[in-house]
Parts: C-alpha cells; structure tokens; sequence
C-alpha cells in the first residue's frame, strides 16, 4: 500500500515495529489525555475560508528565525530515530533535505548530532538537553554550533520524563547500538545520573555559550512566554512535548494564541503537536505561529 497521508504510514510503522519501539514513539504520559487533546483540539477548530482569490500559483516559501525553508512545516525533535531505521537521524535528515526544509536534532539521537550534519542537505538546528555537568553541556554546544547547526532549542518541559505508563509495562529501555550518541565519550556510564534540574537561569548561562540563537521550547502560558523574552529567548516552541510530559496539560494548538498574544511580534512563535494535515498547518498559522 502506498500511504496517502500521516496516518497511513503510521499504520505501516506499527506494523513494522518492534512492539515495545512503537509505544515509546506513539505513546504519552498517564491517561494519554493531552496527546489525544492535542488532535481533538486541532478537529474542534473550523477555518472560515474565502473564495475567488487568485491561488494559480502557490508559492509556500518562508523563513524560520533567518533560514529559508521551502513550507512553514519542519521536523520536530524526536529522540532515538535507530529504533525504527539502522540509519537513524541521518536517513531522517535525508528526508528533510528531500523536502528543503529544516530538522531539530535531539540531543537524545541515537546517531551524534556532528554525524547528522555530514547527513544533511539542508539547515539544521540542535535540540538540547542539557547535562547535569555544564562542561559536558557546553562541548555539546559547542560542537553543535561548529558542525553548522543553526540554532538552539532548549527544551524546557523535562525536568523529569513524563510517566509513561506503555513504556513501564513493556520494561522499555535503548540498548546496545541503538543508544544516545551525543553522549559517547563523556561518561563512564553514559545513560545513567545526567540529568540536570533547569531554571531560567539555565537560559542566561546558555546564552552566553553560544552565538546561535536560542529557542525555549515547551512554553504553554502567557506567563512563560514573557519569561522567556526577559532572559533573552530567541524565539519559543509552544509545546506539550506531544502529550509525553504532563498529562492534562492544554492542547498546544489551544494554548497558542495566549503566547503569541504576549509575545506581541517580539520573537517568532512556532507550535508542535498533534500536527498531521495541511490544513492543521493553517490553523496554527492563522491562530499566530
Ligand atoms: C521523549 C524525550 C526523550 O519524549 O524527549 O521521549
């Protein structure tokens, strides 16, 4: 069967995946209320649209933070890629490049973030998570911002992982070769004890590790959102980390207007979540992303 849209090839992955992989990709936190709020949220809001516009040529061309990108669609940062495809990130990236737009690279890739530039087509920017070690942090910086990656995105919604109660019953953990890469060489034990507990602190200090702009992701209030312009952010993420962190948090397509109301034009506001059609991209853009 060649897929039609999102959904038919997520119909193809479950059924290639390994059982406990496709969970950890497809599953959220707890009752998994806000990852299906995040769909719902985006089936309840209907387009008033107008007729007899001149549309004979469609031209979707953009700009995301100064990088030009072919539609205002990009590829959010997702961890772990190897568990589907021995090629990982860098055939993601391949297929980003295919498409001439951009890819957030997780700092939880399982192929290193230097190896998914050699990949790349096209721009990149790197998804942090930072180290409980600032050293070992600001060398993953750094190398992000001398293998060409052009921004930083800061996750902010993790101070520890969402209950994710699939992945408990199927005992699920990354082993052998398909294990995070960026972290090869810092540790003994490299998956274990790096966490770090951020503040907006965090932000402050990083700013000053990196000429790249930096983008606070996982903001879903007002509130956040001028927090984030106080401490310099480049730009924001209006995320729920696709349902995966706090269960009964707001739909993220929901809480975008309140952000983008804050922020006022003063830093550019993208939304991830639940994201699957065309048209779901027009919500979020008219609603202000
Ligand atoms: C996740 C983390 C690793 O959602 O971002 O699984």
């Amino acid at each position: 069967m060649d897929p039609i849209n999102i959904l038919e090839y997520e119909a193809l992955a479950q059924a290639r995946l390994e059982r406990a992989s496709w969970d950890y990709y497809q599953g959220g936190s707890e009752d998994e209320t806000t990852l299906r709020e995040n769909r719902a949220a985006f089936a309840r809001i209907r387009l008033r649209p107008r007729v007899l516009v001149d549309s004979s040529v469609i031209d979707m061309k953009t700009t995301v933070m100064g990088t030009p990108v072919s539609m205002p669609i990009l590829v959010a940062p997702t961890a772990a890629h190897g568990l589907a495809h021995p090629d990982g990130e860098c055939a993601t990236v391949r297929g980003v490049g295919a498409a001439h737009t951009l890819m957030v690279v997780s700092t939880v890739a399982t192929r290193a973030a230097t190896e998914v530039a050699k990949a790349a087509t096209g721009p990149l920017w790197f998804q942090l998570y930072t180290h409980r070690s600032l050293e070992v942090t600001a060398r993953l910086v750094q190398r992000a911002e001398e293998s060409g990656y052009r921004a930083l995105v800061l996750t902010a919604d993790t101070p520890l992982l969402g209950r994710r109660e699939r992945d408990l019953r199927n005992n699920f953990e990354l082993v052998n070769d398909v294990s995070f890469a960026n972290y090869r060489g810092e540790m003994d034990h490299p998956d274990k004890d790096r966490h770090r507990f951020d503040t907006w602190e965090t932000v402050d200090w990083l700013r000053t590790q990196t000429k790249m702009p930096l983008l606070v992701k996982g903001i879903l209030t007002a509130e956040d959102a001028l927090l984030a312009l106080d401490h310099g952010a480049h730009g924001i993420i209006v995320s729920n980390h696709g349902g995966r962190q706090l269960d009964g948090a707001i739909a993220s397509i929901e809480a975008l207007p309140e952000v983008v109301e804050a922020v006022a034009g003063r830093c550019e506001v993208l939304v991830d979540g639940g994201i699957r059609r065309g048209t779901d991209v027009l919500k979020a853009l008219t609603l202000g992303a």
